[in-house]
């Protein structure tokens, strides 16, 4: 099982995507140079968020609120920890410029399923980067034998991304209408879930 992989040696893979070599790798605790990138990254990735974008992120970019990102400790729980985290990340000559991660419920009664998310910075979007890393999360929760399901939620004009998880096989399981109000837009919420393994 994967809980008994020591942090850090569970996936370090390079290869070419589209005539880029990327590397994806978890991330650790153990490497500062990492955590430093992907906060770099998500920072960047953030400001995005309703700026040069539509907004993909529940938070007010004008306000001080913050999207939650990672939680440090977590990413040393094990799979049998509420809340436990893992992200993997896409590197471009030493630059974070990807992201997805998972997160384990908060009660120890919903700890087979797991919530994903995942952001590409916009110069990298279109090159087979969200697939990749949608495919790595999904590996790893296959590979846990802990994660029956996998759920994430996703803004209902976030038209590209909808598209990407129905292709990769997630099903549409909720729809919240006026889920969120940011600058005064009414903001649509889909919810999605993906049966790992066939559930
Ligand atoms: C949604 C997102 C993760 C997709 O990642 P990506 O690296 O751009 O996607 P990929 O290049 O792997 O493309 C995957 C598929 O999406 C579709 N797609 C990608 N870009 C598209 C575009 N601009 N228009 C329409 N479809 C598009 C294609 O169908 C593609 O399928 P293919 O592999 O058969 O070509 C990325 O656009 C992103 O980070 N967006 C901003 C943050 C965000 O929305 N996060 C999700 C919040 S829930």
């Amino acid at each position: 099982m994967l809980e008994e992989i020591t942090p850090g040696t569970l996936l370090v893979e390079t290869g070419t995507i589209r005539n880029m070599t990327i590397t994806i790798r978890d991330l650790t605790t153990d490497g500062a140079d990492d955590l430093q990138a992907f906060r770099a990254h998500f920072e960047r990735h953030r400001l995005e968020s309703g700026n040069s974008d539509i907004h993909f992120m529940p938070f007010d970019p004008a306000g001080s609120d913050r999207p939650g990102g990672l939680d440090e400790l977590t990413l040393a729980y094990p799979l049998h920890e509420p809340r436990w985290q893992r992200w993997f990340v896409a590197v471009d000559a030493q630059q974070v410029v990807g992201h997805v991660n998972l997160r384990g419920d908060g009660l120890r009664v919903g700890l087979h399923r797991a919530e994903l998310g995942i952001g590409i910075e916009r110069a990298w979007r279109g090159r087979g980067l969200g697939r990749r890393l949608m495919q790595t999360a999904l590996d790893f929760a296959l590979r846990s034998a802990v994660i029956d399901w996998v759920d994430l939620k996703v803004f209902a004009h976030n038209q590209t991304a909808i598209a990407l998880y129905l292709d990769m096989g997630f099903v549409q399981v909720g729809y919240r209408k006026d889920r969120f109000r940011i600058a005064g837009v009414r903001i649509d919420d889909v919810e999605m879930e993906y049966p790992v393994g066939g559930a």
